[in-house]
């Protein structure tokens, strides 16, 4: 054995290539080089003549999938998974900002913060755009808990200046310095693991001096923005009539400066063709929330539409909108809600298959966090993040190593067990 060979992790492998295009090797390896980067996927008979002195990490039969990527999650609302009920604007002011207001504790964020991160690493998850809370030390924390566990995360401060108790709201000039101060102490910080996002809300909770001046920052400190973005009908109304003169939802944002190609607008359920041009034009990225749709009865996003439109999407677990931190279980419902929505849509609308959610929940979800040239799959040079996934319930004398497909679908479907999860060649959870 060769001390400065790569380690080959030899499984049955799912490499994802783009939308409807991907490899697997039933019997494959992906080296990871010392530096934690990927030099090779492919069959493992390669892999030997290529690496004759590498130690060999068996773990047939179980299955290899790059890294699952959260495109749109509240850290603050972990606690929240699965409680509550009604529609967005009422689930807000009733469960959601009494909740974000307990992060005046240090020590509650601080437990939050660190179970949060550790869910997230048990479910396969490696990347997340997070919304901290709306507090300065809470999101310290919140990126000090981050960084503990080992996940990357692109995460900001939750900015508000308006519709929200008191204790949550600044003055935009304050939101913002306290934004790039946090920017300044973690932005690119633990080998680039930690990325600070430019928080605003949505444009419910958000002046339109707060919306201008996170554009303004956004572009003199190349950082990234996340916000919400039309995600139910309510919501709808209640934005118009604090923007009486935008056009519609999208044009507040683009109107301030906001639509940038690493803009990532969660939700984006109710569209006008217009809108969607908008955000096509300037390449934004779409994180759709499926579960969270459902749960707080907002509507069914048309996936499949912005797919055809070439509109970059990943996927998101939304906590505590959804009520799980499982980029898996989003995969599924994913699928489930594309034929809810053919089912009852009087527009032509086509059901997703799993190759697609499987882009979706890897390359597509690091592409809308502009992320996809370190991360998203197992291309020779990046960041080796993996999960090893239980094939115990899924391969069988039914479902064979020669049906990737159905292998796919179990995975999906069947909640199977994460063995362990490694970001950029380290293992960060399970054996
Ligand atoms: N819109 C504004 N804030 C939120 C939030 O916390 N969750 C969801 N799902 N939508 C929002
Ligand atoms: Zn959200």
């Amino acid at each position: 054995m060769n001390f400065f060979a790569p380690t080959l992790y030899r499984a049955t492998i799912f490499n994802p290539i783009a939308l409807d295009n991907g490899e697997y090797f039933p019997d494959g390896c992906i080296a990871v080089e010392r530096d934690g980067l990927i030099s090779f996927c492919g069959r493992t008979e390669q892999a030997h003549q290529m690496f004759p002195d590498s130690a060999i990490v068996d773990i047939r039969p179980n299955i290899i999938i790059p890294g699952l990527v959260d495109t749109h999650v509240h850290l603050p609302q972990f606690y929240a998974a699965g409680l509550g009920n009604g529609t967005l604007l009422q689930w807000l002011d009733n469960v959601v900002y009494p909740l974000e207001q307990e992060f005046l504790n240090e020590d509650f964020a601080s437990r939050c913060s660190a179970s949060f991160f550790a869910d997230a690493l048990s479910k396969g998850t490696t990347a997340m755009a997070v919304y901290s809370s709306s507090l300065y030390s809470a999101t310290n924390i919140a990126f000090q808990q981050a960084e503990k566990s080992g996940i990357k995360v692109w995460m900001g401060k939750t900015m508000m200046d308006m519709n929200a108790p008191a204790p949550l709201l600044q003055p935009a000039e304050t939101n913002i310095r306290l934004s790039l101060s946090l920017a300044k102490e973690w932005h690119g910080k633990n080998n680039g693991q930690l990325q600070y996002l430019l928080t605003p809300r949505f444009a419910g909770s958000c002046s339109s001096e707060l919306l201008s001046l996170t554009a303004e920052v956004a572009a003199q400190e190349g950082l990234a923005i996340q916000t919400h973005l039309s995600e139910n009908k309510d919501e709808l109304a209640f934005v118009q009539s604090l923007f009486p003169s935008a056009v519609d939802y999208t044009d507040i944002y683009d109107s301030h400066g906001l639509l940038t190609n690493t803009t990532i607008l969660a939700h984006s359920i109710y569209l006008a063709p217009r809108e969607i041009q908008q955000i096509k034009h300037h390449n934004c990225g779409i994180a759709h929330c499926p579960t969270s749709n459902r749960f707080l009865q907002s509507g069914i996003m048309p996936l499949d539409q912005y797919l055809k439109q070439n509109i970059k999407v990943g996927l998101g677990s939304d906590v505590a909108g959804g009520y799980s931190l499982s980029i898996l279980n989003e995969a599924k419902e994913a699928i489930e809600q594309s034929k809810t929505l053919r089912m009852f849509s009087e527009e032509h609308s086509e059901e997703i298959n799993v190759g697609e959610v499987f882009y979706l929940a890897t390359l597509g979800g690091a592409k809308v966090l502009n992320a996809h040239n370190r991360i998203g799959n197992f291309a020779k040079g990046k960041e080796a993040d993996f999960v090893v996934v239980d094939a115990t319930s899924i391969i069988s004398d039914y479902v064979t190593l020669e049906q990737p497909e159905k292998i796919l679908s179990k995975v999906f479907y069947t909640s199977p067990q994460v063995i362990a999860t490694y970001i950029h060649g380290k293992r960060v959870f399970g054996m």
